[in-house]
């Protein structure tokens, strides 16, 4: 089955044309046109200009991909979570194609495209149940699946997401966004215990996280010791955040007995933070996580998101949305992923 993926949720243009079946993957082709170089000035994503880049990019990013291929059998397209600006735009170009081509369409929740990710480039499957760690520049959540397409969000963060946190700290560092790849980078030459962050919730009983304390120590730290040395910073900072993630994971990994455990979203590019958390659930469970270039947003985990709503299982019928009903929702939460009332 061929499907085509839109993803324009944050501040990456993506589009992707695969080839899927319960023991197949083949990305026919896919293309992300990045906006970083423009947000980077602003030192983060502006939600207007992310609209109109997208909108400047949609048609001839979707023109690439399509070039000398016959028309998907359906068309998936992020419909939320997300900045409305960036998902109004892939969503309208979503429903004109389904129209146009007599293509049914599905609306994907994008925490659902990162949980999928990790079905690119292995022939490994993904074993129910499943505790989820998607960390990523908008959210932080464990989410357990105990079966395709059923999801429960276990915790969450209480404030910051992480990949958020690892941007602000970058900021004050002076690095440009998204800084969360440069602070990996320096911490490789640091030493990760140099600095005594606090771990904020480590020891609570639940699965939530807060990392808005971490952030205001590493600014006091920063104003206090003007010359810190870069790379312990770093380093100290990343072990703080990944030993938060790693705890909280690994507790639901205790109480819930997955037999896969997935790491995804843009956070998961985080070498330590892949390392760490796939040494420590192994002995446990089946650990997955996309290669590095797939943790950050892209249209092919949205289209692969989608085949297993063109299947009947969980649903009486597939789970199409008509192009007249399909809304963007930037508030979409992923344990809501199956209202009914998508289902066309
Ligand atoms: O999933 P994503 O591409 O976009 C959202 O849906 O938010 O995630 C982007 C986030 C940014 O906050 C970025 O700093 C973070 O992922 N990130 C990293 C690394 N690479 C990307 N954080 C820490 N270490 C990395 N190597
Ligand atoms: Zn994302």
């Amino acid at each position: 089955m061929k499907i085509l993926g839109i993803e324009s949720s944050c501040d990456d243009t993506s589009v992707a044309l695969i080839d899927i079946t319960d023991n197949k993957l083949e990305i026919l082709h896919e293309k992300t046109a990045s906006q970083i170089e423009i947000h980077k000035k602003y030192g983060g994503v502006v939600p207007e200009i992310a609209g109109r880049m997208h909108a400047e990019k949609i048609l001839p990013v979707i023109e690439e991909v399509m070039k000398d291929q016959d028309k998907p059998d359906v068309i998936a397209v992020t419909s939320g979570p997300g900045l409305i600006t960036g998902l109004l735009v892939g969503v309208e170009a979503a429903k004109t194609l389904s129209l146009l081509w007599n293509v049914p369409l599905v609306g994907i929740n994008h925490i659902e495209g990162h949980f999928h990710s990790v079905k690119i480039n292995t022939k490994e499957k993904i074993e129910y149940p499943v505790i989820g760690l998607i960390a990523s520049g908008g959210h932080s959540e464990i989410i357990l699946s105990t079966k395709e397409g059923t999801y429960e969000k276990i915790g969450g963060t209480r404030d910051d997401a992480a990949g958020e946190c690892f941007d602000k700290v970058a900021k004050l560092l002076g690095f440009d966004y998204p800084g969360g790849p440069k602070i990996s980078k320096f911490a490789e030459e640091g030493i990760p215990n140099a600095i005594k962050f606090p771990r904020p919730m480590i020891d609570s009983k639940d699965f939530d996280f807060s990392f808005s304390g971490l952030k205001t120590a590493a600014l006091y730290h920063l104003r206090d010791n003007p010359k810190a040395d870069v790379n312990d910073f770093c380093a100290s900072f990343e072990q703080a955040i990944v030993d938060l993630l790693v705890n909280k994971t690994l507790k639901a990994v205790k109480k819930y007995k997955p037999k896969t455990v997935i790491l995804a979203g843009g956070v998961s590019a985080n070498t330590k933070l892949r390392k760490t958390l796939e040494e420590e659930v192994s002995p446990y469970a089946k650990f997955l996580t996309p290669p590095i270039e797939y943790s950050m947003d892209n249209a092919t985990m949205i289209a692969i998101a989608a085949y297993h709503h063109t299947k009947k299982g969980l649903f009486k019928k597939p789970n199409f949305t008509s192009w007249r009903d399909l809304k963007a929702d930037p508030n979409w939460k992923i344990y809501n992923t199956h209202h009914e009332s998508h289902i066309t």
